[in-house]
């Protein structure tokens, strides 16, 4: 009797959907990438609990969920992350000085996301980061034009590779607003990056293809549009993607987004 209860409990396990049981943090979820990647992650039947440092103003968006948090006030995620078992952040200031820089939000703020996912021992951590902020970046002079935004992002990545957590970083090349799944993508590693503009729905694609995935584990992954290439993110270049490594992850030869 237990063995045909334990047998019929299974099989209604595995037909539920492959991600009924994941609950998505998505920090950034009211940005122009951010509430892309809530929406693509709701489409694959993900749920979606967007952070947000003011719920109130935060976009109506299809099965999301408002949390209040501030990546620049660590005590406000703990909570946020309860019941959580994948991290994505895409923050992001605008400013190079103030409360909201670049150095309080990309790199202290996604800090204090990282370590709070290690203490929730969330599956995977997602970071949208950019596709100059490679390893070195934090001392490349040919940076500075953004603000240090670069150098900055680069230290959150490093941050999420020394962490014990499995960490899949999107490094998108210039972000437009231009339909999405019109383009191929052209996918490399952070050395090998090339420079160029990528439609923020197609950067959305990538981090859905990537949620627990495990073919995205341990990798840095730029991404630019290919006019050339056949629309939508090829499941083979993922796995084909190396795995980071000190040669693979270190600042691109050529910058510029
Ligand atoms: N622009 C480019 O060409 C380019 C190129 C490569 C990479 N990127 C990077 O890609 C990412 C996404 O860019 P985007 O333009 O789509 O973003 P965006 O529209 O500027 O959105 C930024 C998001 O960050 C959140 N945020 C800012 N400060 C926060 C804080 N202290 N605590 C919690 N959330 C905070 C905002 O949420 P609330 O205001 O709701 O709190 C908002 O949802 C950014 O990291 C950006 O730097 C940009």
């Amino acid at each position: 009797m237990k063995s045909l209860y334990l047998l019929i409990l299974s099989l209604l396990l595995a037909a539920l959907p492959a991600h009924a049981k994941d609950l998505a943090l998505v920090a950034g979820a009211s940005g122009g990438t951010g509430r892309l990647i809530a929406e693509a992650l709701h489409a694959k039947g993900i749920a979606v609990r967007g952070l947000t440092r003011d719920p109130a103003t935060a976009p109506k968006i299809d099965g999301v969920t408002w949390v209040a948090g501030d990546v620049t006030r660590p005590e406000s995620l703990a909570p946020a992350l309860a019941g959580v078992t994948i991290v994505v952040s895409a923050v992001g200031a605008r400013e190079a000085t103030g409360p909201n820089s670049f150095e309080t939000v990309d790199w202290q703020g996604n800090r204090a996301l990282i370590d709070a996912a290690v203490d929730a021992k969330v599956r995977q951590m997602l970071l949208v980061t950019a596709g100059s902020a490679g390893e070195g970046a934090w001392t490349d002079p040919r940076l500075a034009r953004f603000g240090g935004s670069r150098n900055w992002k680069a230290k959150a990545e490093t941050h999420l590779r020394d962490s014990a957590l499995a960490y899949t970083i999107v490094a998108p090349g210039g972000l437009r607003d231009y339909p999405a799944g019109q383009q191929g993508v052209k996918l490399r590693t952070r050395s090998e990056y090339i420079v160029g503009p990528v439609a923020r729905g197609d950067v959305a694609a990538l981090i859905a293809a990537c949620f627990d995935n495990t073919a995205c584990f341990g990798k840095t992954i730029t991404i630019v549009n290919d006019p050339q290439a056949k629309p939508g993110i090829p499941a083979a270049a993922l796995q084909a993607l190396p795995t980071d490594t000190p040669e693979t992850i270190r600042a691109p030869a050529a910058v510029g987004q």
